[in-house]
């Protein structure tokens, strides 16, 4: 698909949305299926391009992957049994994908080569390569190991102990999976909290892991063993009618079987704080992660600040968020988000560009942006730069827009809501 325009709502949102499954938590599950003895089963898995990928990874080790729609069936008997890949593995736009999978392959005692689209080659691979070097998996890659393609070859690992640079789950997670393998013990600490669905998920699969005030222990003590695994829907995901309930006069939207892990609801959060209506309800806790129902109820919005320790709570979710202050009243300040700089493309960029043609006036900053709200966007053009959060915000913008908003193109959504208009559909009966 391309470009496309798309004209404003005129009714209030109303009813009840499901979204697709998490994109952290399906990559995740493939990875421990495949890596685990026996059957996994997943079901409400993203079916999304990113997590395709994983997918791929691991049917070129010789996984017996098998996909029934959103349900995936996976056989394996673990590790041992991979076969060396003969061709080079593909990560396509994920950098979930790219160091999750850099520290799997560190474990692994076979030799392969990654590389991934252009997005993906700009985005930096040192911040997980670096400590599984140091575990003894040996890397060559473009810029002496910083960027994808890359070839490595892993086994013979050792636990360290690992002080996290960045908040990242990504580097978090590598490191893991990297103990999940290595003699000793692996430790990493982490001085704010990012996303844990890697430890709940290494737990639930039978890991020695155990964790207390940012110290993550992992030992290679256990083998993992194939579990049933039911992903949440993605709170990312759900964010874009989160927001788009918040911002329509009138509306009430319900989110329904969300996932709500804490590390993950700095949105709910923010909305609240903004002046939001939002109730949750049917609240439970399966595999680790907790699940529930959210009702956004559409109140007139304040400009706030977001900072600190709840970025990583909520970093995907902030080019959405900045949509919302254009409709607050006051400014909007966002700021300790330089990793926004290294997403699928240049976040603060690429919002600030997006929100500026449709008439909003923000000013970037280093780490974040400025945000003044209560501004009636016109509309206009913009461009999605092949980020699908970006597509997707301008997609919700042209919700409140007074003309309507085209996008140059919007096939980069595929890579976490494969069925992203046909739930706007639903909810605004707009096309
Ligand atoms: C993710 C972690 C975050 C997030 C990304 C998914 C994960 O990245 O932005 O979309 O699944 O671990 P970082 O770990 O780089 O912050």
């Amino acid at each position: 698909m391309k470009d496309v325009a798309l004209r404003p709502v005129t009714t209030p949102l109303s009813g009840e949305l499901r979204v697709p499954g998490d994109k952290s938590i399906s990559h995740r599950a493939v990875i421990l299926g495949s890596l685990a003895k026996g059957t996994t089963t997943i079901t409400n898995f993203l079916t999304g391009e990113d997590c395709i990928r994983t997918v791929e990874a691991f049917r070129q080790f010789g996984v017996s992957i098998k996909q029934d729609g959103t349900s995936l069936q996976i056989t394996s008997d673990g590790p041992e049994s991979f076969t060396e890949p003969a061709i080079p593995l593909y990560f396509g736009n994920s950098g979930t994908t790219a160091r999750l999978m850099l520290g799997v392959l560190a474990g692994l005692p076979l030799f392969t080569s990654v590389y991934g689209d252009a997005s993906l080659a700009s985005r930096p691979m040192d911040r997980v390569v670096a400590p599984l070097k140091n575990m003894g998996a040996r890397f060559d890659g473009r810029s002496g190991g910083s960027y994808l393609p890359m070839a490595v070859k892993g086994g013979h690992l050792k636990g360290i102990h690992y002080q996290l640079p960045v908040k990242s789950a990504q580097v978090k997670s590598a490191v893991l999976l990297g103990g999940l393998s290595a003699d000793g013990m692996t430790e990493v600490t982490e001085e704010t909290p990012t996303r844990n669905h890697s430890e709940n998920m290494l737990r639930a699969f039978g890991a020695d892991i155990s964790e207390a005030n940012g110290r993550i222990r992992i030992t290679s003590q256990k083998a993992l063993k194939g579990i049933d695994v039911h992903v949440p829907g993605d709170i990312s995901s759900a964010a874009f009618f989160m927001t788009a309930a918040a911002i329509v006069p009138g509306s009430q939207l319900t989110l329904k079987n969300t996932g709500l892990n804490h590390t993950r609801t700095g949105i709910i959060d923010v909305l609240r704080d903004m002046g939001t209506g939002v109730a949750i309800s049917n609240q439970h806790t399966m595999g680790g992660e907790t699940f529930g129902d959210v009702t956004i109820t559409q109140q007139k919005l304040k400009g706030t600040v977001i900072d600190g320790d709840i970025i990583p709570r909520l970093i995907d979710e902030l080019p959405v968020i900045a949509l919302a202050a254009t409709q607050a009243e006051g400014q909007t300040v966002i700021r300790d988000a330089k990793e926004l700089r290294l997403k699928e493309t240049d976040r603060i960029d690429a919002i600030t560009d997006g929100l500026t043609r449709l008439g909003a006036q923000i000013t970037p900053t280093d780490d974040g942006m400025i945000i003044k709200g209560v501004s009636q966007l016109t509309g206009g053009k913009a461009a999605a730069y092949n980020d699908h959060r970006i597509a997707m915000m301008l997609a919700v913008a042209s919700f409140i827009t007074r003309g309507e908003v085209v996008i140059d193109d919007i096939s980069s959504i595929d890579i976490s809501y494969p069925n992203f208009f046909r739930d706007v559909q639903t909810i605004t009966r707009k096309w």
